[in-house]
């Protein structure tokens, strides 16, 4: 089933679109590395699937179904979510409180079901968020997203601040999330061939112009057609 679908998306601030004419098409449990150079629009399209910023023009479906423009509880409600490139945990909670805060009414998923992907947590629970590691925290940041049950995912810089090998032990869970789980998942990624190795397929967006779009097998082949996208040359 399709699980996100936008067409002629226009995504931008104050009315100026940053972004054209974004068409998607993501099934569940398939993995998107949106990719591109800072200030492609990349952040800009992930607040706008995820309603924080309205939309100027376009349709977007979750599951099959309508999402409203800028409404983000409506969107969640529809199984939609973000994990924001700066983390938004609570320093001061606990990281078992963190999680929890992602828990609406209604929700059968337990902070013990979400662990089963980040074992490393488990004994960190009644820690405060601000003492974990940079890698643990982006766990966390994960596991409160898990806790509602997301179908779809979009996960913003999840190597932020990270180093290189973490980041390699972190790609490999989201990839289970999504194969276990059938949740879609929308991946921002600097690191190119760390995400597309995980993901099904590869966008890269340049100027807020999808500038390519191909299975991560054949851009994984020849990362030089990549990279031409990314300098804005012609593939
Ligand atoms: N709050 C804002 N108001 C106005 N313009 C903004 C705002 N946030 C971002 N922009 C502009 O929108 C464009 C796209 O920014 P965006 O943050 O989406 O890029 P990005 O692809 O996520 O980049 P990065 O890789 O650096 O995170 C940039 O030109 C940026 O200056
Ligand atoms: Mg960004």
């Amino acid at each position: 089933m399709t699980a996100l679908a936008s067409v002629g998306l226009d995504a931008g601030y104050g009315g100026t679109a940053v972004v054209r004419k974004f068409d998607l098409e993501l099934q569940e449990g398939e993995i998107l590395a949106l990719l591109g150079p800072n200030g492609a629009g990349k952040t800009t399209i992930l607040l706008t699937l995820a309603g924080l910023l309205p939309r100027i023009g376009g349709q977007l479906e979750i599951l099959g179904e309508h999402a409203p423009s800028g409404d983000p509880v409506a969107v969640t409600r529809r199984g939609l979510v973000l994990v924001p490139d700066d983390r938004a945990l609570f320093r001061g909670l606990t990281c078992r409180e963190n999680i929890e805060l992602g828990r609406r009414r209604g929700i059968k998923t337990t902070v013990d079901d979400v662990l089963e992907f980040f074992p490393g947590l488990r004994n960190r629970l009644d820690l405060r968020a601000g003492s974990l590691s940079g890698g643990e925290q982006q766990m966390l940041a994960m596991a409160r997203g898990l806790i509602q049950e997301p179908r779809v995912l979009l996960v913003d810089e999840l190597s932020m601040g990270l180093a290189p090998i973490i980041v390699e032990q972190l790609l490999p869970i989201v990839q289970r999330v999504a194969k276990d789980t059938g949740t879609a998942v929308v991946l921002v990624e600097q690191h190119v061939r760390l995400a597309l190795g995980i993901a099904d397929r590869g966008m890269v967006l340049v100027h807020g112009d999808i500038a390519l779009e191909a299975p991560s097998q054949e851009l994984l082949s020849d990362l030089s057609v990549v990279e031409a996208a990314y300098l804005g040359v012609a593939g």
